[in-house]
């Protein structure tokens, strides 16, 4: 949405509400809302359980994370009058060690450096991340934000408020290339982060450390966190934000209530589903051509013979697929972008093979004509790739990690230097990369990276997000079917059927 002359007025009443805690009365009047909203939802006998923002957050991390206990840390903008908490995990209990007020967040920091930036707050502070690595290193003592917020035992300090430190920030905007000013930021985030974990290790004797809240979203920030030395293993709520919240509030009051302590996390592909009548519907009166297209059959559009010889059926033509693993496999191979679509949507911020546009791992100038076509990304924000689990070793430095502990996009690896150029389509400017580790959870999108192995080696292909730029995710077969359209991307796999769009000159 474009910004607004009202937007500072609101963000600034945002941040003051906001940073005020729940009391008895704020409590009653959401209890209030919230029952009314129920009923008008039909549930006019159920029973209503409050939980708190934090302990939300806290609760999806600790009981997804597999671990019997854990040092537990939340931390993003602001939620029910805090940026963050620390809590202990263990026996089925958690225990909160600390709550860190609203008022100095490291989450509204970082927000207002994307706002600074002329990026959208909340939406684009991964690239922030990302345009850091282009600065030049600059030594802590040459860094203005450290004098901003940083961390002091269990507590977050600043000498600002929220407005107070946008304002700060501002000062120091101008003295700096972007690049630099990305880079401090990030900087003061992974000092912070790792000074408070850290130090919350230390208290408690805790080795494993379970995440969750937006600011673990930044995976140059988990990669820091994987780094010390007292910390065995690091698990970050794959839906960290507050589209998370659900879950963990779900989970809090299971535990509460029923005492339920665990919950795996085999898949993230709980989002809406769509029966096979509905897309075969999506597919409209366009003929359909069953049977043609396997493996192994022609690039070439479906042809019919007329009177005055072979003419196109349509613009849009559909062929059922006896293996759409393998012919997925077969056109990216070839040096096609496809758009794939399978199953129930995934929840959470990534894609993870069930909205997905792929393509080969290893083409820069592949990346570059999707972003031309669809994604339209700033030049220095990278792509990430899918890869089989069992091939992640050979391809990034994975020592010392449980790779299952961030299976979905959660954490920044170094790719091996013999694998930069079958990477070269998927890596930051520092030779990371943000991967989607891929087991046996979905067995389609496994076999397509398996067939790639054949002929690249291994099981990497690049993937990103079944959007426009800008635009939201595409859920239905019909919005998959309507991007194809509108993009001119040639190719689309929709649960078992290949749509070849050949309306358009590909560019
Ligand atoms: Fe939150």
């Amino acid at each position: 949405m474009a910004p607004r002359r009202a937007d500072p007025f609101k963000k600034a009443f945002k941040y003051r509400f906001t940073e005020l805690a729940p009391n008895p009365l704020s409590r009653t009047l959401s209890r209030i809302h919230l029952e009314r909203e129920l009923k008008a939802l039909g549930f006019a006998n159920c029973r209503l359980e409050l939980v708190d923002h934090h302990a939300a957050h806290a609760s999806a991390a600790a009981l997804c994370s597999g671990f019997p206990e854990a040092l537990v840390l939340t931390l993003d903008g602001v939620g029910d009058g805090l940026c963050g908490s620390i809590w202990t995990w263990k026996a089925g209990e958690l225990t909160r060690l600390a709550a860190l007020p609203a008022g100095r967040s490291l989450g509204i920091f970082f927000e207002h450096v994307t706002n600074l930036m002329n990026m959208r707050e909340l939406e684009d502070e991964g690239k922030v991340m990302a345009l850091a690595n282009f600065a030049y290193p600059i030594p802590d003592a040459e860094n203005p934000m450290l004098e901003i917020i940083g961390v002091k035992g269990l507590d977050i300090v600043s000498p600002y408020n929220a407005t107070e430190m946008f304002r700060a920030l501002k000062a120091i905007l101008w003295r700096y290339p972007s690049e630099q000013f990305a880079f401090m930021a990030q900087r003061v985030l992974e000092k912070s982060a790792v000074a408070l974990v850290r130090e919350a290790l230390e208290r408690t004797g805790m080795t494993r450390l379970a995440a969750a809240g937006g600011v673990f979203s930044n995976i140059k920030m988990n990669m820091r966190l994987v780094e010390l030395p007292g910390l065995e293993r690091l698990f970050v709520f794959p839906h960290m934000g507050d589209g998370g919240l659900a879950i963990g509030a779900a989970l809090a009051a299971n535990r509460t209530l029923h005492g339920a302590t665990a919950c795996r996390l085999p898949h993230l592909y709980l989002g809406p589903g769509y029966a096979a009548g509905e897309v075969i519907l999506s597919l409209g009166a366009v003929p359909v051509s069953s049977g043609k297209a396997d493996a192994t059959a022609s690039l070439q559009p479906e042809t019919k013979e007329g009177e005055g010889g072979t003419e196109k059926t349509g613009a849009m033509s559909p062929c059922f697929l006896k293996d759409p693993a393998a012919e997925a496999a077969r056109l990216i191979l070839a040096g096609e972008i496809i758009l794939w679509f399978q199953g129930r949507m995934e929840i959470g911020p990534r894609s993870l093979g069930h909205r997905s546009i792929l393509a080969r791992p290893d083409n820069r100038a592949i990346k570059d004509r999707l972003n031309l076509l669809l994604k339209k990304r700033v030049w220095y924000q990278p792509f990430c790739p899918s890869m089989l689990i069992e091939d992640a070793p050979a391809l990034l430095e994975t020592e010392g990690q449980e790779l299952r502990d961030n299976r979905f996009m959660t954490m920044g690896f170094q790719v091996r230097p013999e694998r930069l150029a079958l990477m070269e389509g998927v890596i930051n400017v520092d030779g990371t990369c943000r991967p989607n580790f891929v087991g046996d959870e979905e067995p389609r999108y496994r076999a397509l990276l398996l067939h790639l192995k054949e002929a690249l080696g291994f099981g990497v292909m690049l993937n990103t997000s079944f959007n426009l730029h800008g635009e939201p995710m595409v859920c239905s077969p019909d919005e998959a079917v309507e991007m194809q359209r509108r993009t001119g991307i040639r190719y689309l796999i929709m649960e078992d059927w290949l749509i070849e769009n050949t309306s358009t000159e590909i560019p």
